[in-house]
């Protein structure tokens, strides 16, 4: 009797053990999703030729370490024609249901109602995977059009209640997508023709052979978790397994998260990642929020989910909201990227190689293909922040402070001056006036309050128009009697509001100065109340003192491998060279099961072997940067 209960149990473990592996190896986004995104390159611009030039040059050079998805952002659809950018409203291509459909300009083998397939059958023969960017709920123009809804089940026009239901009856007006307010609204989903209308997305989506889908606007300011769960449903019910990601993740929160990680393979958990410290300096609460929550690698679509930090902006890139692609190198210092790499792979974030692949450094390549790098990122666990370290640094904050003032002066310790964008009914915001200075050049400068009245004037220069094209020349006719102002010593790069920017770092109205071209972000105009106005966003400029954002100190996070190393990360997040320590005492308290008496110990980015690891491990580590090491105990 005992015996063949024994038997039973064995063979029921052999079968269990059986269908337990083939369900494993089909677990969806099992390890952190990889891959190729055009935003950071392209922003919006990028036509079918670059795309596939990119994706071949991943299948090349990339997916041998593990990129496998090659990635649209957002706009396929959009015309790229004068008049067209982020927020337009009327360059858009819908089809009779009022689905966006790629621009056949830009994507000529769309021609005809064929939509992504033939870019994803080129994908899929580079042995890639095919992915694109989908905005939330409906566009504006389908829902000012309003078009009639598709039934996917009927192939005809959705009919419920002996009623045919168009665009204005599932669009919600109220609700626009919080960064692109003329673009998108959200649908009601409490309606069957609001469902009817995703559903018609989604399966459009899959019968073009797409296998990630970056789902945005629905997600940390933006949340929509009744669409997010209606489009989990739809995508579990097709047969196809596609990798489902959210965004922005602007004030994403681990309580959020929770409500939909498991409907989902990986969401974003911040703003958009821009290639500055700040930003980079802004993912370090976050991951470690999400680590202690547990979330990293937790249940998700058919498998896991994971805390998305976004693309990595390295490389050859271009710049947020703009019209042009891509056309200088990421400005993070070698220690800043590092140290970007090194968080994403200790966080075990998806990686998303942002900048264009036909310009490719060798220096980027190696930074991204690292294999210490990829191999924590994939398969590390018990990945969290680590507390026990000391930083020691002997040079002081001038230097930094200065760098972030850029031309304004400092009032206070903790305290700078930031000019950035605010309200133009806030009354701070009435400093502004007209000036020449002794070459008569025009100036605006601002008028301190009695409070920093000891400061030189801040002024800005009156930049000349630079005319290149007809385009320009229109442009420049629009723009009469506008400003365009430039910086002091810094001629060619013109004030500009950054509002199309979804900020990670909390420098919310920091402005900043992006080469000079004919673009309304860039015009401004005096108001006779000393106000200066944008006149893209209507928000006016002004000068603040903030309190320094860039958060300073050590950090440092801890992680152990499939073989039972250990990894150990310190970062300096100061401005200056710092020697950062912890003790073999302080070790245990992270892994107590670990002896740490007997380690070797070798940092990964120098090579350099640390030899057997006594009491402490100290390394000296540049500004900005970090130090990797493996514990091998
Ligand atoms: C961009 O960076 C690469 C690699 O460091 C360098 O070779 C190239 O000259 C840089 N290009 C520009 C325009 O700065
Ligand atoms: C080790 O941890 C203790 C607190 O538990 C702390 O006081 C000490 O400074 C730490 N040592 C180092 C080198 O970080
Ligand atoms: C300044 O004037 C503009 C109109 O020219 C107005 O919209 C704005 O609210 C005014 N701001 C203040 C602070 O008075």
């Amino acid at each position: 009797m005992d015996n063949n209960i024994d038997k039973i149990m064995l063979c029921f473990f052999f079968i269990f053990g059986f269908l337990s592996k083939s369900v494993l190896s089909e677990i969806h986004a099992n390890t952190p999703p990889r891959g190729w995104n055009s935003y950071d390159s392209f922003c919006w611009t990028i036509s079918e030729e670059e795309f596939l030039h990119n994706a071949h040059l991943i299948s090349e050079k990339l997916h041998a370490h593990g990129y496998e998805y090659a990635v649209v952002d957002y706009l396929w659809y959009r015309k790229l024609v004068p008049g067209a950018y982020v927020d337009s409203l009327g360059f858009d291509v819908i089809d009779e249901w009022g689905r966006v459909i790629p621009d056949p300009g830009r994507w000529p083998s769309s021609k005809g109602g064929k939509g992504f397939s033939e870019v994803a059958k080129k994908v899929h023969d580079m042995g890639l995977k095919f992915g694109f960017h989908v905005m939330r709920g409906i566009s504006t123009q389908a829902v000012n059009a309003n078009t009639p809804i598709l039934d996917v089940t009927t192939g005809k026009a959705y009919v419920e209640s002996g009623k045919v239901w168009h665009a204005k009856d599932i669009g919600i007006k109220e609700r626009a997508c919080g960064w692109m307010k003329n673009g998108f609204m959200s649908v009601d989903t409490s309606l069957g023709a609001g469902r009817a209308f995703l559903r018609s997305l989604y399966h459009q989506y899959a019968d073009w052979g797409v296998d990630f889908l970056k789902h945005d606007c629905v997600f940390g300011d933006d949340f929509e978790p009744e669409e997010i769960k209606v489009v989990s449903g739809v995508l579990k019910g097709l047969n196809r397994p596609i990798v489902y990601s959210l965004s922005p993740g602007t004030s994403a929160t681990p309580a959020m998260a929770k409500q939909i990680a498991p409907f989902v393979n990986m969401y974003r958990v911040t703003g958009d990642d821009w290639d500055n410290w700040g930003d980079v300096a802004a993912h370090f609460d976050v991951s470690r929020n999400f680590a202690t929550s547990g979330m990293i690698g937790n249940n998700g679509l058919l498998g896991n989910s994971w805390p998305d930090l976004d693309m990595l902006p390295l490389g050859w890139l271009t710049d947020p909201g703009v019209n042009v692609g891509p056309h200088r190198n990421s400005s993070l210092t070698l220690d800043e990227q590092k140290t970007q790499m090194t968080l994403w792979s200790m966080a075990r974030s998806p990686l998303m190689f942002g900048g264009d692949m036909r310009n490719l450094d060798d220096m980027t390549y190696k930074l991204i293909t690292n294999p210490t790098i990829l191999e924590i990122n994939a398969f590390s666990s018990n990945n969290k922040e680590f507390p026990y370290i000391t930083g020691t640094t002997h040079q002081s904050l001038e230097q930094d402070l200065k760098f972030q003032t850029r031309n304004l002066k400092e009032v206070g310790e903790s305290e700078k001056l930031v000019l950035g964008i605010s309200s133009c009914h806030d009354p701070e915001a009435k400093g502004w006036f007209l000036q020449t200075d002794d070459t008569n050049a025009e100036q605006v400068c601002w008028r301190w309050g009695a409070k920093s009245k000891k400061l030189e004037p801040f002024c800005l220069y009156k930049s000349e128009p630079t005319l290149q094209s007809d385009e320009d020349v229109n442009h420049n006719e629009k723009y009469q009697g506008k400003l365009h102002l430039h910086a002091r010593n810094r001629e060619g790069f013109c004030f500009d509001t950054s509002s199309k920017r979804r900020l990670t770092s909390k420098e919310h109205k920091r402005a900043s100065f992006l080469p000079c071209r004919p673009d309304a972000n860039q015009m401004w105009e005096l108001s006779y109340n000393g106000t200066l106005v944008n006149s893209y966003s209507g928000s006016c400029a002004s000068i603040k003192a903030m309190k320094a954002t860039s958060p300073g100190g050590v950090r440092s996070w801890i992680a152990t491998g499939k073989k039972g190393e250990v990894y150990l990360a310190y970062f300096n997040m100061n401005p200056a060279r710092t020697v950062i320590s912890t003790t073999v005492s302080n070790l245990s308290k992270a892994f107590p099961n670990i002896n740490f008496g007997s380690c070797s110990c070798k940092e990964v980015w120098s090579g350099k072997d640390y030899g057997s690891l006594r009491h402490s491990l100290s390394a000296s580590v540049d500004s900005h940067g970090c130090a990797l090491f493996i514990l091998t105990c």
